[in-house]
């Protein structure tokens, strides 16, 4: 969506605010031999106390809350019995919806005892991130986006995976432009404007470019002994720096 109002603005902004203190409350209260299923509760506890809806229960019939994806998987892992051990990289993203207006964050978090190459991949994905939103400006090709993300991506040894993407959202969680890839897509014309509402989640990866869907017919998993991070933010383009929605 493009924002056209301070209505817009601000209901936005609410439910940016709740998907990410949502985020940051799992990320805090999430422990060893906890599992997936009771992580998911407690964001789902804390999105109910907004009157928060889940985004993907809502728009997909997604079976759980929030998704939680451990190493090899990358996105839309189903919280479940799986206890989370020392070592594990634990991704989770949290998209809801409140009056109308959707949010969407995520974010990799390693449990310790962490391997500095994965610290390495976490701090590299942050990365592609700010300098994918230092070019998200009105005017600038979608495909920048891409471009920047892979650029981040080989100089710090790491490679995207292609076949995920960030995209527009505000009314719907996924709306135009949809799939916003991860590298340079030269055939991509569409450019950013004013007041669009998008999201930018670059995925980077130790050596898998394509996921594959699990017979669960939701876990997107890379390749065996694969690690992959994500961070994403829900942002408004202006002619400066991007507006970040989901912060405190
Ligand atoms: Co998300
Ligand atoms: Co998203």
């Amino acid at each position: 969506m493009t924002i056209e109002n301070d209505d817009d603005l601000n209901k936005l902004k609410t439910i940016g605010r709740i998907v990410f203190e949502t985020l940051m409350l799992m990320k805090r209260q999430m422990g060893i031999g906890m599992t997936t299923l009771e992580l998911d509760e407690i964001g789902a506890k804390n999105l109910e106390k907004y009157g928060a809806r889940s985004a993907p229960m809502v728009m997909y019939d997604f079976p759980g809350y929030t998704c939680i994806s451990i190493n090899e998987e990358a996105a839309h892992g189903i919280p479940c019995e799986k206890v989370i051990c020392a070592g594990d990289v634990v991704n989770i993203d949290v998209s809801a919806e409140l009056d109308g207006y959707f949010g969407d964050t995520g974010g990799t978090f390693p449990v310790p005892p962490v391997d500095p190459k994965i610290r390495y991949l976490c701090q590299s994905t942050r990365k592609a991130l700010r300098n994918a939103m230092d070019v998200a400006r009105t005017g600038t090709k979608v495909n920048q986006i891409g471009a920047s993300i892979n650029k981040t991506a080989r100089k710090t040894g790491f490679v995207t995976l292609k076949d995920l993407g960030s995209h527009g959202i505000g009314k719907s969680l996924h709306e135009e432009p949809h799939f916003i890839a991860n590298f340079y897509d030269k055939n991509d014309r569409r450019v950013l404007s004013e007041g669009q509402v998008i999201t930018i989640e670059p995925f980077l990866s130790t050596g898998s470019e394509q996921t594959t869907t699990e017979d669960d017919g939701w876990t997107l998993t890379t390749g065996p002994g694969n690690f992959s991070a994500q961070y994403e933010h829900t942002m408004i383009i202006t002619k400066s720096k991007p507006i970040i929605l989901t912060a405190l």
